[in-house]
């Protein structure tokens, strides 16, 4: 067996459980690679969570990016590279009457953002029609006059704080009085950005919006699920206080988030969802055999954004998986190209591999889902870490191929490979997500 990746816990965050504390009911604590316990026979019960259906927008990107951003600098926009973004966005509701907004969704910051500066965005076209909040349309609104300025890798917002009531979801549920930045000046950023890593007591002073879902009873901890899916596989969708047990098969595995937050505070002056790689390996469509191109025992910490297109790594480990690819190098923008046919099922069954706790869960991405469309040029879908991005990012070249639920109590990251069966079926996650993801929560349809 493994060594228990999980039992290497620093000493506890009194906010929330850990893994270690994660006690099965016959008394076991769960270590990585150790048996789960036997399938459940009852159905999950069903409850309160939130879901909200995502979007995928193509945006252009003509502007040749260089990255100064660092660990302690908050990464996202910093990742998107000198291609078109496909970032997932959702439509917020703000005010009262309400006001629609697409925003970008972003587990790599932690606060709302909107109004950014159309002449200076990436993409004017595409700013102009997200949509602008207008503070006195809204009966609800409040300017709260403090100021806020955020800066990532490639431009930033920065503007006064507002708060107003802002629905969320399919179901249009209330979230009155969410403090939000408005921005009178920015640069690069090309829509607002809805940012969903850790919030109050961490990141910001005050209650983030899923500081709030908790805050206000929505929802009972500050968990959520993110879907985002394959080419052709259909709808995204983040729940959250839930998780859809048909888009995944048999139990989600626990990764744990390292540093822990406190550490990071400590070291970053920030918390991210950051994790350790401990693989990657790469199948040919026409091989049955997998390539590991990384030695045993290799650890790598990356960082979760679904705000980032692309994901960024080492780049010789890009090197070796570009080979894989046939890819050449455009040295200035340092993307990767390759043959299009990849995006059109010629990849057949090849995969990309991505290991974690020791082997404990590998996703599986299809080659279609590793590759981006530029329009007329192909990209594979990581970079060097040291061209977009100066941090290793899982982006959604990696999420698409995976159904990862976002935990804040656990601090850690429940993952399992994109699986959709059937219709939509939703558990709620309650009080104690960790133990009904470990015990209750098996998916698949059968
Ligand atoms: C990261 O960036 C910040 C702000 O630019 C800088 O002060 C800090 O020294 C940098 N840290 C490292 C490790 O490069
Ligand atoms: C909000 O308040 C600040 C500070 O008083 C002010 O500068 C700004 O113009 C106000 N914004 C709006 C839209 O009223
Ligand atoms: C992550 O990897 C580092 C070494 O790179 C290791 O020290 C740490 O214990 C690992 N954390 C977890 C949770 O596995």
């Amino acid at each position: 067996m493994v060594c228990g990746v999980l039992t290497l816990l620093l000493p506890g965050l009194s906010l929330a459980a850990s893994l270690a504390d994660l006690v099965r009911p016959d008394g076991v604590v769960p270590t990585s690679g150790q048996e789960r316990p036997p399938r459940p026979t009852s159905t999950p019960r069903p409850g309160n969570y939130i879901k909200a259906a995502l979007r995928k927008e193509q945006v252009q990107i003509t502007n040749k990016v260089t990255s100064t951003s660092n660990v302690t600098t908050a990464n996202s926009i910093s990742a998107l590279g000198p291609a078109p973004a496909l970032p997932f966005a959702y439509s917020v509701n703000l005010g009262n009457p309400g006001q629609i907004i697409e925003v970008v969704v972003d587990t790599a910051s932690y606060e709302l953002y909107v109004n950014p500066d159309c002449a200076r965005a990436a993409n004017p076209t595409f700013c102009a029609s997200a949509g602008r909040y207008d503070a006195a349309d809204s009966g609800s609104s409040q300017n709260l006059t403090t100021r806020f300025g955020v800066s990532f890798g490639t431009g930033g917002y920065s503007g006064t704080y507002f708060s107003d009531v802002l629905t969320l979801g399919d179901d249009y549920w209330p979230v009155t009085s969410q403090q939000f930045g408005v921005a009178t000046a920015s640069a690069y950023v090309w829509a607002g950005m809805m940012g969903l890593g850790y919030g109050e007591g961490y990141n910001t002073p005050y209650p983030t919006l899923l500081d709030r879902l908790v805050d206000d009873g929505y929802i009972s901890q500050r968990v959520f699920s993110v879907g985002l899916g394959g080419e052709g596989s259909g709808n995204s969708d983040i729940i959250f206080g839930g998780v859809d047990y048909h888009k995944f098969e048999g139990w989600m595995e626990p990764v744990e988030i390292w540093p822990s937050p406190a550490e990071q505070m400590e070291q970053f002056g920030q918390v991210g969802y950051w994790v350790n790689l401990t693989s990657l390996g790469h199948t040919r469509p026409d091989q049955q055999a997998t390539d590991q191109l990384t030695p045993t025992g290799f650890t790598q910490m990356m960082l979760l954004d679904t705000g980032s297109t692309f994901s960024y790594m080492d780049s010789d480990l890009v090197a070796a998986l570009a080979q894989q690819f046939d890819a050449a190098l455009d040295d200035e923008q340092g993307v990767y190209y390759v043959s299009c046919s990849y995006l059109h099922g010629t990849g057949g069954d090849g995969y990309v591999h991505f290991g974690f706790n020791q082997g404990g869960v590998v996703i599986d991405v299809k080659y279609e889902d590793f590759i981006i469309d530029l329009g007329g040029r192909c990209a594979l879908g990581v970079q060097p870490a040291d061209v977009g991005a100066a941090t290793w990012v899982l982006g959604d070249t990696f999420i698409r191929g995976a159904y990862i639920v976002f935990d804040q109590y656990y601090d850690a990251v429940w993952l399992a490979n994109y699986r959709p069966c059937g219709e939509e079926a939703v558990a709620d996650l309650g009080e104690d997500p960790g133990e009904q993801l470990w015990t209750e929560i098996y998916g698949g349809c059968e």
